[in-house]
């Protein structure tokens, strides 16, 4: 399947975006159904939004939670949890809060853009919380913050904010020294993220994109596997898995 045969000493990393998760039932951004073309991103994922009215951002994640929560992890996910298992050097970078990856059983994970089950102070308190997965209301979480007592927000990364340095440069050192990048479900246009590919392309890795259709990353790639996730990695893998 792949034009370059993946070796059992291989360094692989992946770089996941919404379309990963689309066959386990969470919605993508852009396209027909996307997120983004029911809500408008600047009223829900800024932190002018959440200034101006924070219930109706919190409520949205809340709304978000219920949905993801209901979601399991689906083969592209276990595909890369596998190979981790099996002892192969994996990381998996991903823009996607939704926890998939871990629930898989994955554990070299970086959140580019954080992650809905957690909560952080909105003044700056530097704790980071885990919501309670059986909180009442269910999909809600807690609102104070317990050592200021300031508003508690998601855990995510919105529109304006800058990205985790430490998460940036973890990302950028081992994308210097992959061997294999498969960039999954990702729409390619959202940065930081879009431009992670290029560095490890540079650094002269094998990059194979996978997705239903055609980027403006589609181009750089060296290998573009067109089809679900779902399908394909399990494929993709099956060498280093049997
Ligand atoms: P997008 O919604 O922009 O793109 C999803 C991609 O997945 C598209 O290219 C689809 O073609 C592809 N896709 C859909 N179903 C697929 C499947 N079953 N198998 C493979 N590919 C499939 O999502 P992202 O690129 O992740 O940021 O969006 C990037 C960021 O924009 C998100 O992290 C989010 C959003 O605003 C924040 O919220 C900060």
């Amino acid at each position: 399947m792949l034009k370059r045969e993946l070796k059992e000493e291989d360094r692989i990393t992946i770089l996941s975006g919404a379309g990963i998760s689309a066959e386990s039932g969470v919605p993508t951004f852009r396209g027909k159904d996307g997120l983004w073309k029911g809500y408008d991103a600047t009223q829900l994922a800024t932190p002018q939004a959440f200034a101006g009215d924070p219930e109706k951002v919190l409520e949205w994640y809340v709304w978000r939670r219920n949905l993801i929560g209901q979601c399991k992890p689906n083969p592209a996910h276990f595909a890369i949890a596998e190979l981790e298992e099996a002892g192969r050097d994996v990381v998996t970078i991903t823009q996607n809060i939704d926890n998939l990856h871990r629930e898989a059983g994955s554990r070299n994970i970086i959140e580019l853009h954080g992650n809905i089950w957690k909560i952080r102070c909105s003044a700056g308190c530097p704790a980071i919380l885990d919501v309670p997965r059986d909180f009442n209301p269910p999909g809600d979480a807690p609102r104070e913050c317990p050592t200021c007592g300031k508003l508690l927000r998601p855990h995510i990364v919105w529109f304006g904010e800058m990205l985790d340095p430490a998460d940036i440069r973890t990302s950028e050192e081992r994308l210097s020294e992959t061997d294999v990048l498969l960039i999954v479900g990702t729409s390619g246009v959202v940065q930081p993220a879009a431009s992670l590919g290029y560095i490890a392309k540079s650094a002269g890795a094998y990059v194979v994109e996978v997705n239903i259709e055609a980027t403006p990353l589609s181009s750089m790639a060296d290998q573009s596997l067109f089809g679900a996730a779902g399908e394909i990695l399990p494929r993709v893998f099956e060498p280093l898995l049997s």
